[in-house]
């Protein structure tokens, strides 16, 4: 097993000096307490920002404490903690990334120092980094680093997980710095997220943005495989099943037990955040307390709420606006022997921390937007021995996916939140058992070991298939040898696909006419009296005449239906179009339903293109009429073939593999390349490899384009990688 070298922002253990001593005690957050009940599992080292230091504080002491630990600090300076930590992380992409849009900070001094703070860590790592590690980047703050350790050790696996939401395009794209946090996530081997929503908007992002687009959540760029996918973080389940602690010696759990002794508690616990929906929280009890009197002096809201993040401004009016609404609640509904909202703007221990979930009958855990949100899995967890308890839970947390047996609610919604606090209050013991058992069942499974050991176990599938791949792909030695054998044949055949090969249609849709560059290509290879060059494309010959036809080569036109051969085209003897106006109308009727999608006509075909629009929708549509169409194609010797973008209807029995069959037949080759970027195009693929299979003089080189499952022998990227590979051959 590799080693592990974990980075974050803020390390697990943060400083602080009190009394003249330095003090070390655990961090507050989510992305902390879960990473570090990782503890034994992994040879691991741990790179982060220890919390804030003063000028007089001996650094190369506090770096030998940290080493002790594994831990190797990234020191910020004022500067820094002002810009980049509460300036460009939690005054920009926070509130952002939250859907706050209106607390998103704008500011050039942010980003500059987000950029240097970024290379800070880098310069740690690159200190820090031996060949054979695994590096995973942790969280907003860094989403930079992986593609600055990319540039520098392109060899190193790097993971990237992102803690809180990823938000929809729409939000995403109002960022100035979009592209660059784009990019520098895309730096990773393997990007994480809690949410199929959260990974789905950032494939979104990484399309519209910059063009990427997926396979089965891989994206490829230049010569990577990116894998995107879910991992939803667990807890340390047993640590809060059960704890070990002894709360008999603790005095606030024994105080925490005794308050529970009178009164059912509701539990309430989030650092100080305007994400977490504290005052929309404290609003809705309050209604609670209007419209069910009969609970005055039953109930307590046990509210605590844990310092963060202090310097910046929003949190500190978020915290004068909870002190208030505290205050008006309590000083309204208060008893002399009864409070109604118990107020703790502080942290616990672990110990009173456990007591406190231990002890309460209901969580109501509101947020308006949250990554994840532990809290609500750990109070699952520590009702392991009671079957007490009742979880409260906002829709917009995402670990509403994997606990749907809590109560679930809109938190802006104070009616249906007092609804569910009824609901909650009157819950049956049975119901209550049953709902804990199976949230309980599911958190012991995907608990934070088995979470980190599927995001790494995955990380290292990916680098061996990484590996694996390259040596199919056509570039370096690969490409040598093929450029040697092409120089020594003989006789040589090529047969190339048009869009997706030559012409990169993801640039602009319009511009698919062949540029100079091609033309130069196509005719470069035609001129040497050993080529035989065929362009073999789906589209309709006269396009392919208009564009190509004055080049001293072969075309095959609507996948084989017209072949050109010394100047000539001809049809294939096999193929009608009586089938075409049925099919049209249909065709047609989508693309009124579509906007940005065409009808491609040709002589004996009808292709729908959707390449101008989303291709989500696109496939959405292909699934929608692909009944229609199979309906009407019954009994009529017609095919439908899905390509790139473009779904066909032809006659059967002509295809692409059929037409190279053809022109592998014409002479006698020794050497046979055909590249192609579509499933249309593994007709090719296979025809040359079954056609050579009694020539094993020839060489048969077969090239896809792109990413995706192949038949062919060799990949290669993009467009730009196949023109560079030609001209390599003609050089
Ligand atoms: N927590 C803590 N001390 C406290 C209260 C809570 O360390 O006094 C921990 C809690 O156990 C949980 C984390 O803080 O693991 C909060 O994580 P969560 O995912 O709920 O929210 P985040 O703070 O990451 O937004
Ligand atoms: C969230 C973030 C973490 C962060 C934590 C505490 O959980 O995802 O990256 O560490 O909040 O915030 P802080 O600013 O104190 O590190």
């Amino acid at each position: 097993m590799p080693r592990l070298v974990i980075i974050s922002n803020r390390l697990p253990v943060t400083i602080d000096r009190r009394d003249g001593e330095l003090h070390y005690h655990p961090s507050a957050g989510g992305l902390a307490t879960g990473l570090n009940s990782l503890d034994e599992s992994y040879d691991k080292v741990w790179i982060g920002w220890p919390g804030q230091v003063s000028e007089k504080d001996d650094k190369d002491e506090i770096r030998r404490d940290l080493a002790k630990e594994k831990l190797v600090p990234v020191f910020l300076t004022d500067d820094e903690i002002e810009l980049y930590y509460e300036g460009f992380s939690n005054k920009t992409i926070w509130p952002h990334f939250h859907y706050f849009t209106e607390y998103t900070t704008y500011n050039e001094d942010f980003w500059r120092s987000y950029q240097e703070v970024n290379y800070k860590f880098f310069q740690v790592v690159a200190d820090e980094i031996r060949d054979d590690d695994m590096v995973w980047v942790h969280d907003y703050q860094l989403m930079l680093l992986p593609n600055l350790i990319r540039q520098k050790f392109p060899q190193v696996s790097i993971g990237f997980f992102l803690h809180i939401p990823f938000p929809s395009y729409e939000v995403f794209r109002i960022l100035p710095y979009r592209e660059e946090l784009l990019e520098g996530m895309l730096g990773a081997d393997q990007i994480g997220f809690h949410t199929y929503n959260y990974m789905r908007h950032f494939l979104s992002a990484s399309y519209r943005l910059a063009g990427y687009e997926q396979a089965y959540h891989h994206l490829t760029i230049d010569d990577r495989q990116v894998n995107v996918d879910v991992f939803p973080m667990g807890i340390d389940y047993d640590k809060y099943a059960h704890p070990q602690v002894e709360a008999d010696n603790d005095k606030e759990s024994q105080e925490i037990l005794e308050l529970a002794l009178h009164r059912k508690l509701i539990v309430s616990i989030d650092r100080l955040d305007y994400t977490k929906g504290i005052p929309q929280r404290i609003k809705a009890f309050r209604q609670f307390l209007k419209r069910y009197p009969e609970y005055h002096g039953k109930v307590n809201l046990v509210m605590l709420v844990v310092p963060s993040r202090s310097n910046v401004d929003t949190y500190k009016e978020l915290k004068s606006e909870i002190d208030v609404l505290v205050s008006e609640t309590n000083s309204e509904y208060s008893r002399f022997n009864w409070i109604p909202i118990r107020y703790y703007y502080r942290s616990l221990n672990f110990a009173a921390l456990t007591t406190l979930y231990r002890a309460s009958d209901i969580a109501l855990i509101t947020p308006l937007r949250d990554g994840m949100n532990l809290v609500a899995k750990e109070y699952i967890a520590a009702k392991e021995d009671s079957k007490k308890g009742v979880l409260i839970l906002s829709e917009m947390a995402g670990a509403v996916h994997e606990l749907n047996d809590a109560i679930t609610v809109n938190p802006q919604d104070a009616n249906k939140i007092v609804d569910a606090l009824v609901t909650a209050l009157e819950m049956p013991l049975e119901e209550q058992a049953e709902r804990l058992e199976r949230m309980q069942a599911k958190l012991k499974i995907y608990n934070v070991k088995q979470w980190a050991a599927n995001f790494i176990e995955q990380q290292q599938l990916l680098k061996t298939s990484n590996l694996a791949h390259s040596t199919t792909k056509l570039k370096g030695e690969e490409a040598d040898a093929v450029v040697e054998k092409y120089r020594t044949a003989k006789r040589r055949l090529f047969i190339i696909d048009y869009d997706g090969t030559m012409m990169d249609f993801n640039v602009d849709p319009q511009a698919v006419s062949p540029d100079e560059e091609v033309l130069s290509i196509l005719n470069g290879l035609a001129a040497d009296p050993k080529n035989m060059v065929v362009v073999n494309s789906g589209r309709d010959r006269t396009t392919l005449q208009k564009w190509l036809g004055d080049l001293p080569i072969g075309m095959s036109a609507e996948h084989g239906v017209w072949m050109k051969e010394e100047g000539e085209w001809q049809l294939n003897p096999n193929v009608t179009d009586i089938w075409k106006p049925n099919v049209r109308e249909v065709l047609e009727n989508l693309v009124t339903r579509t906007p940005g999608s065409f009808i491609e006509e040709k002589d004996y075909s009808l292709a729908w293109h959707y390449r101008g629009i989303d291709k989500e929708f696109g496939e959405k549509r292909v699934r929608e009429f692909r009944d229609v169409l199979a309906f009407l194609i019954q009994n009529q010797d017609l095919q439908v073939l899905e390509g790139n973008k473009v779904v066909e209807i032809k006659n059967s029995g002509v295809n692409k593999g059929k037409a190279t069959n053809y022109w592998v037949n014409r002479d006698d080759f020794d050497f046979v390349f055909g590249i192609g970027d579509d499933s249309t195009d593994e007709d090719i693929f296979k025809a040359i490899t079954n056609c050579l299979k009694d020539k094993p003089d020839t060489l048969g080189v077969s090239v896809k384009v792109g990413n995706g499952h192949t038949e062919a022998k060799y990949m290669v990227p993009g467009v730009k990688q196949v023109r560079k590979f030609f001209n390599k051959l003609l050089s």
